[in-house]
């Protein structure tokens, strides 16, 4: 792998203080990258930065308010002038059978997962120059039918779908935008989901058993697609979706 292939380059990563998103901050800053991440916890971003070191900085930031989406653009404008790299990570994922979903449940992981990462990226754009790159992270559940992921996965698809329209969108203006699927990570998500323990290890063991390789990715798995989507190596790729799930969306 080619090192230091951002160095001189400034990340902006939203859900930089967890799972995926601190697996990419990590990577961009050990690649030479500046990197600002972004959450709602300032807390966990405060020892994010603290474990990625100098190159990085935090700024609280709840990407389903259009406010503090526009604070964290300005931010980032007086703090670096420019983003060359996009990383439009932050989610929230809200799971159960359709009888169960409300429309609380649905605005909420509407107003995070898709008006955030639509809204961050247009507010982004004017600091983005021909070169710059834009990473989503949508889900292999926005392709695979999974029971009780309905607005999630709804979610999901959209960002997908963004990926394509945007990209074709941006093109011109030298922007390229990617999605990168997950399949099974182990992130702290799997927490927020509500299961007593012996439920989410039933889950686990499922995603695991029905994977073709077996096992869960890692974080730093899907951190190596970002950085090859997001890097100059990936100079004529644009509108794609990299499944990073062990072929799970595949066979
Ligand atoms: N792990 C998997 O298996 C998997 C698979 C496919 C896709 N994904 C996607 O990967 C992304 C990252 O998830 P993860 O697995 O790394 O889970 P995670 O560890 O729970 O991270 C979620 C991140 O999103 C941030 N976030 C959530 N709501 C936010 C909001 N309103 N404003 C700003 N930041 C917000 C969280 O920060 P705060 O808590 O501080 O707000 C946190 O940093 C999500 O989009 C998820 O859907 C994960």
């Amino acid at each position: 792998m080619t090192a230091m292939r951002f160095d001189g380059k400034v990340a902006l990563v939203t859900g930089g203080n967890s799972g995926l998103g601190l697996a990419a901050a990590r990577a961009f800053a050990r690649e030479g990258a500046e990197v600002v991440i972004s959450g709602r916890n300032q807390r966990t971003i405060d020892a994010a930065v603290a474990e990625i070191g100098a190159k990085a900085s935090g700024f609280v930031a709840d990407v389903s308010r259009m406010d503090d989406i526009a604070g964290l653009i300005r931010h980032v404008a007086s703090l670096k002038g420019r983003i060359d790299v996009l990383f439009a990570n932050a989610g929230v994922a809200r799971l159960g059978p359709i009888a169960s979903m409300t429309e609380a449940i649905w605005d909420e992981v509407m107003s995070i997962n898709l008006k955030g990462v639509y809204f961050t990226i247009q507010q982004a754009l004017p600091l983005m120059a021909r070169g710059s790159a834009i990473v989503l992270n949508a889900s292999l559940s926005a392709s695979n039918g999974v029971p009780d992921t309905s607005v999630y996965t709804v979610s999901k698809a959209g960002v997908r779908s963004l990926g394509r329209s945007l990209g074709a969108e941006l093109a011109g203006a030298g922007i390229r935008v990617n999605v990168v699927s997950p399949g099974p990570i182990e992130t702290p998500i799997f927490q927020t989901f509500g299961l007593a323990p012996a439920e989410l290890a039933d889950v686990k063991r499922q995603l695991t058993e029905s994977n073709p390789m077996q096992r869960f990715g890692s974080a730093d798995e899907v951190a190596r697609a970002v950085l090859f989507l997001a890097s100059a190596e990936a100079s004529y790729i644009t509108g794609i979706e990299m499944p990073v799930d062990g072929g799970a969306g595949s066979f």
